[in-house]
């Protein structure tokens, strides 16, 4: 067999099979295939696609690259949810806590910020002490004890999604819905799942722009994930504009905290957010069997939260990972860089838009996340929205505060925060916040 054959093959639009693939995803981890005949078959798959077959057949191959974590004798049901990424989106720190203190465990193996997007674990080593390097002992015994554990991934966990994402991150093949499949779903089955809800974003701080496409996404990481064994479903969600009102590492933390928290919960500031949050969560309760629909789902987490529970798992979970609770509840509402700005409105009228990438953007030059992935970010930078798309402004009221590592970094971020804004004459109509759900068959 040789590689070129197999690309010249994709390159035509013929399906490949096991056998091709296997050898391409093998020798390309074992080093005996080169990094541009990979590239080479990657674009070929950007411009011809894969069948549904092929995708399964391309994760499973990933999947097998690396170890899996043995979640044997841990008692089920284990599930998890994926986003695709946003701004400020950061429901996985709510969901947690939420879904196993109603008799679910989530092992969550979480990411980092990578462009305009957050990542859970600069999240969460936000929080001083707070280790997100698990080993696998220790991320069982967590997941057993508290019903969830947060880590991020080994360089055991799917070797071959690391190097094939580094090439289709410079070769122009990451939006391929095949390779974004097999990447998502390799990786989630490697961390021990059987349920996954996934959340697929579509607008402009989304990696889908257009809903067309993010929902060709959602259909393919359904099916790809039914044919191998995982009971899964999606929503597609709107990221136009951030999700809450904080965008930064702590400021994210202390957001979700206020969701768990009945006597902190702000309304004004994190509707979307929590209700976002109560939609997953009430898919996730049905993956695992302890909720029949999503309105007795939605029922049983709001009952949760009120009655406490989620917070204090919440809690206990930063102990068990490194941190501690006394410190970081003395840094709630405190715990910003000396760095700050307020952003006015410019005009009189109704906020008609809040670009999400905009932000992410600004947020990059702030210190919340990153271009290359060695770049450090800050834990205490970020931005607090006082206002959503919707709000009627008048020239010079509070739009939003931001705190940047330095006061270059602010004085850079300023122009392009005051551009993310959009104001019109007449109310926009609202957005839905969730389109469609997306279930398999
Ligand atoms: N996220 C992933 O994990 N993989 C992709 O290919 C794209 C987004």
């Amino acid at each position: 067999m040789r590689a070129v054959d197999i690309i010249m093959a994709k390159r035509e639009g013929r399906e490949l099979s096991r056998e091709e693939l296997g050898f391409l995803i093998n020798g390309f981890v074992a080093g005996t295939i080169p990094d541009y005949q990979v590239s080479a078959w990657a674009m070929a798959v950007f411009f011809r696609g894969m069948s549904p077959e092929e995708t399964a057949t391309l994760t499973e191959l990933m999947l097998s690259s690396g170890g899996r974590m043995d979640l044997s004798g841990i008692p089920g049901p284990l599930v998890d949810k994926h986003s695709t990424g946003g701004v400020g989106d950061k429901t996985s720190l709510i969901l947690a806590p939420l879904v196993a203190s109603l008799g679910l465990r989530d092992p969550m193996m979480s990411g980092r910020a990578l462009g305009h997007t957050g990542g859970t674990l600069d999240k969460l080593e936000s929080i001083p002490g707070y280790r997100t390097g698990l080993s696998p002992a220790e991320f069982r015994e967590i997941l057993a004890r508290d019903g969830f554990a947060m880590t991020g991934q080994t360089r055991d966990t799917v070797p071959a999604d690391r190097l094939l994402y580094a090439l289709r991150d410079v070769s122009a093949t990451v939006e391929s819905i095949p390779l974004i499949t097999a990447s998502i779903l390799s990786k989630k089955k490697a961390e021990g799942a059987e349920a996954l809800v996934l959340d697929v974003k579509y607008g402009s701080g989304a990696f889908m722009k257009d809903p067309a496409e993010a929902e060709r996404l959602a259909r393919s990481l359904v099916d790809t994930g039914a044919a191998l064994g995982l009971r899964i479903i999606a929503l597609l969600t709107n990221m136009d504009q951030p999700l809450g009102s904080m965008v930064g590492n702590f400021l994210e933390v202390e957001e979700c905290y206020t969701c768990l928290d009945p006597a902190l919960y702000d309304a004004a500031r994190s509707a979307d957010l929590m209700e976002l949050t109560l939609e997953l969560g009430a898919r996730m309760l049905m993956l695992g069997g302890k909720a029949g629909n999503p309105e007795e789902g939605r029922r049983f987490c709001l009952e949760a939260l009120a009655g406490g529970k989620p917070r204090e798992l919440f809690l206990r979970n930063i102990e068990s990972q490194g941190g501690d609770q006394k410190r970081f509840l003395a840094m709630l509402g405190t715990y910003r860089s000396p760095h700050r700005a307020e952003i006015p409105a410019r005009e009189d009228g109704y906020i008609s838009r809040i670009d999400a990438r905009k932000i992410g953007q600004a947020g990059i030059g702030l210190g919340v996340g990153r271009n290359r992935s060695e770049d450090p970010v800050s834990p205490d930078v970020g931005l607090q929205l006082h206002k959503k798309a919707g709000a009627l402004v008048q020239k010079g009221d509070p739009l939003m505060t931001a705190w940047g590592k330095d006061r270059e970094s602010l004085k850079a971020a300023i122009p392009i925060l005051e551009g993310a804004f959009e104001y019109a004459a007449a109310a926009p109509s609202p957005e839905k916040l969730v389109m469609k759900e997306i279930r398999y068959g």
